[in-house]
């Protein structure tokens, strides 16, 4: 069985010093991996993921995180990925990592992704310069991806995202938003590549549990759905659900998040 810790949306500023970091020092007793999906920061300024990395060296597991939109507003994504990296945290973008966990390959592959809408309320590759160029950047997100996905040799296929493949776990959340939310050619990625989960944040007032037109659990692990500073979630292919995922109590989030 394997153990994963998930959480999106921690959204740290220059004050949140310690704030997750009671929560990530004995993590090992808990979950195999730790995954983050995006929103680390709340304008993407290196002082504010400087400040969560101190928290994340105190994580004693693999770290696996996906940058947010908030992350690239500053244009600093490739200072604040070194930070990341610096406290040991593999930031993917387009890419996977394959870790070996009691003897299984776990694949993670990973990706911001992008809006663009679902299946019949959805912006098309149509039109206006920007219009395109907006699809676009959504649909070449989610393609490659797809091809990551598949061509992960591993167990067990994770997908993390920031923005989310279905429509499912935005539910809370006004409509008109919902193709600034995420996209349905992420749900195809998930779907075609056979992947065993998705999880992604992005959605603050969205729900956690949904899943893709193929199937395939997704889960919305925003703190601000989730409430707590992460939750664990198992996956064994060895059981005759294998899809099924427990959530386990973990300690509240403490202190005030966006
Ligand atoms: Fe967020
Ligand atoms: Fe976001």
């Amino acid at each position: 069985m394997i153990r994963i810790a998930a959480a999106g949306d921690v959204h740290f500023d220059r004050k949140s010093h310690n704030r997750l970091a009671q929560h990530f020092g004995n993590l090992q007793d808990k979950a195999d991996i730790f995954l983050l999906a995006g929103d680390l920061t709340q304008t993407g300024h290196p002082d504010e993921m400087q400040v969560l990395a101190e928290d994340l060296k105190k994580c004693p597991i693999p770290i696996v995180a996906v940058l947010g939109n908030h992350d690239y507003h500053l244009d600093q994504v490739e200072t604040v990925t070194r930070i990341l990296q610096d406290a040991n945290v593999t930031v993917l973008e387009r890419n996977c990592i394959v870790l070996n966990i009691k003897n299984h390959k776990v694949g993670i592959a990973g990706a911001k992704g992008f809006g663009g809408g679902f299946v019949g309320a959805s912006g098309s590759d149509f039109g206006e310069p920007e219009m395109k160029a907006f699809m676009r950047h959504s649909k070449n997100e989610a393609r490659e991806l797809e091809e990551i996905i598949k061509g992960m040799e591993a167990d067990y296929k994770i997908v993390l995202l920031h923005y989310s493949p279905t429509a499912q776990t935005l539910y809370g959340e006004k409509k008109e938003i919902y193709p600034f939310l995420g996209c349905y050619y992420l749900a195809e990625a998930v779907d075609y590549g056979k992947a065993d989960i998705a999880f992604h944040g992005h959605a603050h007032a969205g729900v956690e549990k949904g899943e893709t037109p193929g199937k395939i659990p997704v889960r919305n692990v925003a703190q601000p759905v989730i409430r707590h500073a992460f939750n664990i979630y198992t996956l064994d292919k060895n059981s005759k659900d294998h899809h099924k995922m427990e959530r386990i109590s973990t300690a509240e989030v403490s202190g005030e998040v966006h």
